[in-house]
């Protein structure tokens, strides 16, 4: 278990982490604090975050803590909410490759999302391969039941045209044996939509894919050894389009019971 314990040298009796544990792992029992490991810890850090004088102790995470210097920067609401209006799905894109760095920026951003009962067992596929991509187009084609559709489909490819992930260089497949992650999937790909789209990337969740593969299970088996059920498809790559203004939408209908004060 990561979290080994509290350094008493350096903790000040506050019981910031006592009020925050969602498992109630810490107490007080003697007047010192104590971390009670025969309890169950999610592993969510919250005591590592909340700790002001950083007495935590905690075993190698594959990961240091980020410290909030800077937290006013990146709590802008006008700065998020600009984000959020502008990012767009994006359906147009150059055929260049997106760097390995900046695919891992966009991982890290899935990485960071918030995940019930902190149990991370979402799995991440991304491909970037051309023929594996055409590979899972056509079998997809293949695999369509009506002649008339898959005729049509075939016609579109014949003139180069990628009819499911628009011709994007790079596709996410988020997969597991979980099916909470049927929820944190969304939360993970919308992180890595706004995270990419800080990066002057364009993506774009593909849901239709994603029904059709859970439902013929043997493609993402055959091509991609996928047996568990995809949460998630999303594509990345340099967008062809630019956009001037964010659309309107309409209002949020919102119910208040009781007025909160002006
Ligand atoms: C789909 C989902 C369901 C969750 N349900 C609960 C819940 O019922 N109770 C709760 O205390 N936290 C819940 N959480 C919060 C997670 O436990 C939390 O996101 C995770 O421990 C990581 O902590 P963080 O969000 O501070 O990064 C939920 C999160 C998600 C994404
Ligand atoms: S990591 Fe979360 S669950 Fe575990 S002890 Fe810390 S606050 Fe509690
Ligand atoms: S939050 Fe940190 S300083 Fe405060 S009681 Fe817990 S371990 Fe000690």
């Amino acid at each position: 278990m990561p979290i080994k314990g509290i350094n008493v040298d350096s903790c000040n009796l506050c019981g910031e982490c006592i009020n925050e544990c969602p498992m109630g792992n810490f107490n007080k029992p003697n007047g010192k604090i104590i971390f009670d490991n025969s309890r169950r810890c999610i592993l969510c850090g919250h005591c590592i975050a909340i700790c002001p004088e950083n007495a935590i102790i905690y075993d190698d995470m594959k990961d240091s803590a980020l410290d909030f210097e800077e937290k006013d920067d990146y709590q802008s609401y006008n700065a998020i909410y600009k984000l959020l209006r502008s990012k767009r799905s994006i359906r147009q894109y150059k055929s260049q490759k997106v760097p390995k760095n900046m695919i891992e920026k966009v991982i890290e951003c899935i990485r960071y999302a918030p995940v019930g009962m902190n149990k991370r067992t979402l799995k991440c596929l991304v491909i970037s391969h051309e023929t594996k991509i055409n590979d899972l187009i056509d079998s997809i084609i293949d695999t369509i039941e009506s002649e008339e559709e898959r005729e049509e489909y075939k016609k579109k490819r014949k003139e180069n045209i990628d009819p499911f992930f628009y011709n994007a260089p790079h596709i996410f497949i988020l997969h597991s044996n979980n099916d909470w992650d049927s929820k944190n999937a969304v939360i993970a790909i919308t992180y890595a939509m706004l995270g990419a789209e800080t990066l002057g990337l364009g993506s774009c969740w593909i849901g239709g894919v994603q029904i059709f593969l859970n439902e013929n299970k043997e493609i993402a088996k055959n091509l991609f050894s996928i047996d568990d059920e995809i949460f998630g498809i999303m594509i990345l790559g340099y967008p062809t389009v630019k956009y001037y203004r964010a659309p309107p939408r309409p209002p949020m209908e919102t119910e208040f019971i009781s007025e909160p004060p002006v």
